[in-house]
């Protein structure tokens, strides 16, 4: 059983499929971990000067690229690994947040990316969250959910969850990056996000998450239901 989670910068994608995946006990995965982690090896080494990213570099370096995602016991989630350094707080960076849809419009960025996520896939339940997730790399998702909430919304959630981490930055600052990745993401020629036309969409402007959880255990009972 796969479920596709797919949806908007800070809508919230990653609370939702973790709290799925813990109630059906299913494995999660966070596919955009995958692309900053990228970001984050291209920014160490150079491949991203500023504006300017090295095509030819990056493309040379991706058989160099190797990332995990280590079961951590104790806290009983998965964490992102970059070629064998945890790498879960790091890739969460406001650095890494402004660069990362430029390098996850790359093709043979995403080729690989796509590539590894249905490897990780593979006879497997599991909850995937991201932004082609439903459209191009399982386009036979079981269910398919399409999470968006008012922009405000996102930046203001985005914004306390930064401030909470001891991050100094501006609501202006967040919503500003949420507002140009929406448009990168949307716009790309490659995959872009987008509603996969069998995707229910799921509007949680004003939801917590156990009223979204519920919304979801709901859809997912009826659907079983009528499946038997
Ligand atoms: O879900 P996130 O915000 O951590 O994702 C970071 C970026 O990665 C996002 O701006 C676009 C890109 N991404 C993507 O292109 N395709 C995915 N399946 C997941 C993320």
């Amino acid at each position: 059983m796969i479920i596709a989670i797919d949806g908007y910068s800070s809508s919230g994608k990653s609370t939702f499929a973790k709290a799925i995946a813990r109630r059906l006990n299913y494995l999660y995965i966070d596919s955009g971990a995958m692309y900053r982690a990228v970001t984050l090896f291209c920014l160490r080494e150079g491949i991203i000067a500023g504006e300017k990213i090295d095509l030819k570099k990056i493309n040379q370096s991706l058989d160099k690229i190797r990332i995990e995602f280590i079961y951590n016991k104790p806290q009983n989630l998965y964490e992102t690994y970059l070629n064998r350094e945890k790498v879960e707080e790091k890739i969460r960076s406001i650095t890494v947040s402004e660069h990362v849809s430029f390098i996850s419009k790359i093709k043979r960025v995403r080729e690989k990316m796509v590539d590894a996520q249905r490897g990780l896939g593979q006879n497997k339940n599991i909850v995937m969250d991201g932004r082609d997730i439903g459209t191009v790399v399982f386009p036979e998702a079981d269910k398919k959910i399409f999470l968006t909430a008012d922009v405000d919304v996102r930046a203001q959630r985005r914004y306390k969850e930064l401030l909470e981490k001891g991050l100094k930055v501006s609501f202006e600052e967040v919503k500003k990056n949420i507002v140009e990745r929406d448009f990168i993401d949307e716009n790309r020629k490659e995959s872009p996000l987008k509603k996969a036309d069998d995707a229910i969409v799921l509007d949680n402007s004003n939801m917590t998450p156990d009223e979204q959880l519920e919304w979801f255990m709901n859809l997912y009972n009826s659907i079983n239901k009528n499946d038997h």
